[in-house]
């Protein structure tokens, strides 16, 4: 069988950035320690007054299609997973479409477009949707670009604003992939949770604490899964794991329950057993309670092993270096947590081809998916070629007020027009709206 999967990523980060430790923590009276040890987030990205899903999107697939010299002929399927779209009706997929069409040759009239919803699971949908449209047979030798792009801001003062973030990531899915190929195995924890939506609104509703129940609770469910049909899983059998980052903290929680269940009746246990004894077993306790403060007092000793710690450098920290730089990207999360780990091995030297990763994606509302890929000879060259550094350290310092001005200029409840703060250079930018509220768009030079 082919393999189907991701043959090229490129991201395109809002060009505005806010310190958290150092510019945000001080005007809430915080202690900057929350930012750089609790969450994780050092900037959020954020974006500029002339960017919003449409511009990053675009601008991130531009460059993927300039890079691999494609041209509109060469795709046959545009996906746009998002949470922060700006019409019912009209998929964003179509304004990129036309973006592009402004700068190539030839059109997209003959590309499946659509726009995919829940919450930060719809990217890893669209690639499962491209992954499924290949498999069929019914791609015509054409590749699906998949763009997850979002503007995750909360309310001021919603504690949600300490993990802001805006940023979008183009992938294209395609067979013989040259990064990574997609299992066929695939894990579900589903079910109709309460914990951040947005009922038509600009803003999400927000339980915060909840939320992060809900997200271990799924992420459980889908590995035991998985585990149903692709067998046990051992930390061994995976170089990373990386998994939808709302901010590195959250996964800090999720990376500990996780090793301790893939860790169970393997020879870890056994081997951590003489100072921290072994995993509590159900059975063994009178109630509920008991079993779950027992649980708690291991996990308290595992997350202070030598092992644990090991494998967590290893295996997870590389996982959220870029969004500890860049704060949550919804639906393109766990796709910059994916490529964190990569550059991390195409930093240190190493080689990965054939090794594989355990991907968790999550989406609030709620749902969990978990499968694992596999890395491609052709990894190394095609994360190289990624453009990380440069935008990542080209963004614009705000301080507090500005922040708040930026913040206000995307509202939409707010008519406020203020002078950008960067120069579009070689983009698309947002220019205004048209005769039928429609947002427009121009590339500039
Ligand atoms: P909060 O009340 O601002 O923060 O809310 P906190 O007081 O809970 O502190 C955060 C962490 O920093 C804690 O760590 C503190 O101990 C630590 P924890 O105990 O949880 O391990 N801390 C410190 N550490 C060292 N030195 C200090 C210090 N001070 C505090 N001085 C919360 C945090 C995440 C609830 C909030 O930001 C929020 O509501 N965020 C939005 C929701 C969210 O991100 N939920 C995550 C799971 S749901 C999800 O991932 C889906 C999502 O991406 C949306 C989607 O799917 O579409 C959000």
């Amino acid at each position: 069988m082919t393999a189907v999967g991701i043959d090229a990523i490129e991201i395109r980060t809002g060009k505005l950035r806010l310190d958290l430790p150092n510019t945000f923590a001080p005007v809430k009276g915080e202690d900057p320690g929350k930012y750089t040890k609790g969450i994780g987030i050092q900037y959020s990205s954020l974006p500029d007054v002339y960017e919003d899903i449409v511009t990053m999107g675009a601008n991130a697939a531009k460059r993927l299609m300039d890079r691999k010299g494609l041209t509109p002929e060469d795709i046959g399927r545009i996906d746009v997973a998002t949470e922060s779209a700006f019409d019912n009706s009209k998929p964003v997929s179509t304004y990129i479409a036309g973006c592009l069409e402004s700068v190539y040759d030839g059109d997209f009239h003959h590309a499946n477009k659509g726009e995919r919803k829940f919450a930060c699971l719809a990217g890893t949908q669209s690639i499962d949707d491209a992954y499924n449209w290949i498999r069929a047979g019914r791609n015509r030798g054409r590749a699906a670009l998949v763009i997850a792009t979002d503007t995750a801001l909360y309310e001021r003062g919603d504690p949600g604003e300490a993990t802001q973030g805006a940023g979008a990531v183009a992938m294209l899915i395609d067979e013989d992939p040259d990064i990574v190929a997609l299992s066929t195995e695939q894990g579900y924890g589903s079910a109709d949770e309460t914990d951040f939506l947005k009922p038509n609104q600009q803003f999400p509703s927000v339980d915060g604490q909840r939320s992060i129940q809900v997200y271990l609770a799924r992420m459980r469910e889908a590995l035991e899964d998985y585990e149903s049909v692709a067998g046990e899983t051992h930390p061994d059998d995976f170089v990373y794991f990386p998994f939808h980052t709302p901010y590195p903290g959250m996964v800090r929680k999720a990376a500990l329950l996780g090793y301790r269940h893939i860790t169970r009746d393997t020879e870890i246990e056994d081997a951590l057993a003489d100072d921290i004894g072994m995993q509590p077993r159900e059975g063994d306790y009178a109630d509920r309670e008991d079993y779950e403060d027992a649980i708690r007092a291991y996990m308290d000793e595992l997350k202070e092993t030598r092992r644990y710690q090991e494998w967590y450098e290893q295996a997870i920290e590389p996982t959220v270096d870029v969004s500890g730089q860049v704060g949550n990207w919804y639906t393109g999360s766990v796709h910059v947590a994916r490529l964190s780990a990569l550059r991390a091995a195409a930093e240190r030297g190493a080689d990965l081809a054939g090794e594989k990763l355990l991907v968790g994606s999550y989406g609030s509302g709620a749902q969990a998916e978990i499968h694992s890929e596999t890395v491609r000879d052709g990894w190394r060259e095609a994360i190289d070629a990624v453009d990380v550094e440069s935008q990542l350290d080209a963004r614009y310092d705000l301080d507090f007020e500005e922040y708040e001005l930026v913040h206000d200029a995307h509202n939409h409840e707010k008519d406020v027009d203020i002078e950008e703060f960067t120069q579009p250079d070689g983009e698309f930018v947002f220019t205004g709206w048209g005769r039928m509220n429609e947002r427009r768009y121009e590339y500039v030079e």
